[in-house]
């Protein structure tokens, strides 16, 4: 039996993969340490909740000895470390929780691995990372494996440095590590404070969607899914040592996205064409706003087999069914914090 420890299960993208583990693999004992800040909500999970092959523990993983002790607790052989302050915005505004947590509280689950494996067989410390490591791209151009890291914003380079130390334990101490860096995701569960779920949210209650700058900067976007899948992937068959890059091969200019969300928005709602896009409001542009992210994912495509499968339309439209039928899930996500949060983002911006 695998005993196998998900931090940021309870966040976006680690509930579809504790998900995606707890209902593959019934063999594999899956713990799931969420310290619950804003970003993590039990309500991702309840579908899984009393499954016997999983254990949720709230903790904060810049708590050392508390980390020591799960380990202890559960002897587990596997990692796989999502937990992070992940929003750009958060960070401009307060950069030193991003450090306690993403890079502090990475050397911390580093460093139990360190203590207390024997680096035998079938260890792995497995570190989710994005593509913003890289830095912007112009117009042109891809990031691969090979691209040299130029994090630009406090988050992209309390990521990047978590990146350089998990590989440092490679090098330094044998720890078996592997780590992807992957593109903008969307889809069901995304806290409304990324660009997709918030346009959404603000669609729903006809309130202004706010585009920073001219709404000219490109992102690459895949659907949570189908980045669950490359996990699981690269969780059982990643070469130690070696880095993934993850993308969708689906850029679009802000602009043009909220355009087309705006579109299939007013469908499902039955509302006359057009309604959603004149909320549309160009505000001020984020500080050092990264132009363009892209990625070429040929790598795990080409070693491991992998490929995205879900198109952005199907995509769009299965995230905006998921918001509409779970209006509580956002009610409950919005009531409380949020409302001082988005004041002091988006008030007199
Ligand atoms: P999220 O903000 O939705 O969730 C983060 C989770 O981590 C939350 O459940 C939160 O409670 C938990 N957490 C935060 N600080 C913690 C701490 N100190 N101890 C324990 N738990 C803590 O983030 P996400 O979008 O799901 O991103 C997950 C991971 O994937 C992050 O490492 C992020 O850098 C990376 N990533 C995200 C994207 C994206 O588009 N969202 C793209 C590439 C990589
Ligand atoms: P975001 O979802 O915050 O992801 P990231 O900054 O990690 O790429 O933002 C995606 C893009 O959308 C980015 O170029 C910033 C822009 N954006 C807006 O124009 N308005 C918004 O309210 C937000 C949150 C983002």
């Amino acid at each position: 039996m695998k005993h196998i420890l998900i931090t940021g299960g309870a966040g976006f993208i680690g509930s579809h993969v504790v998900r995606l583990m707890v209902n593959k693999y019934p063999d594999y004992q899956i713990v799931n340490l969420d310290k619950l800040t804003y970003a993590g909500n039990l309500e991702n999970l309840k579908d899984i909740e009393h499954a016997p092959n999983y254990i949720f523990e709230k903790g904060d993983i810049v708590n050392a000895p508390l980390i020591d002790g799960l380990f202890k607790k559960y002897n587990f052989d596997s990692v796989i470390h999502l937990a992070a302050e992940s929003h750009v915005d958060r960070s401009i505004s307060n950069p030193l929780e991003f450090i306690k947590t993403n890079i502090e509280g990475t050397v911390n689950l580093l460093n139990s691995c360190r203590n207390l494996w024997s680096y035998g067989e079938g260890h792995l410390f497995y570190h989710i990372s994005t593509d913003e490591v890289y830095g912007s791209l112009g117009k042109n151009g891809f990031f691969t494996e090979e691209t040299a890291y130029d994090p630009r914003s406090p988050y992209s380079a309390s990521k990047a440095s978590s990146d350089h130390l998990v590989r440092a334990y490679y090098n330094t101490y044998g720890l078996p590590v592997v780590i992807s860096n992957c593109s903008n995701n969307y889809g069901p569960n995304q806290f409304p404070e990324k660009l997709i779920p918030l346009a959404i949210n603000n669609i729903l209650h006809m309130k202004p969607i706010p585009v920073y700058g001219k709404g000219e900067n490109v992102r690459d976007w895949l659907y949570v899914l189908d980045h669950a899948q490359a996990i699981d992937t690269i969780f059982h068959r990643g070469v130690p040592g070696d880095t993934y890059n993850i993308g969708g091969n689906n850029e679009w200019k802000n602009l043009d996205l909220i355009r087309l969300l705006c579109k299939i928005t007013d469908e499902k709602l039955m509302r006359k064409e057009g309604t959603s896009q004149s909320l549309i409001t160009f505000v001020k542009d984020r500080a050092g706003h990264d132009l363009r992210y892209a990625i070429d994912s040929s790598k795990i495509q080409k070693e491991l087999g992998w490929s995205p499968s879900v198109t952005f339309e199907e995509g769009l439209a299965e995230t905006v069914d998921w918001y509409l039928n779970n209006l509580e899930w956002m009610e409950h996500v919005t009531s409380g914090a949020y409302q001082s949060y988005y004041r002091e983002q988006y008030e007199e911006r």
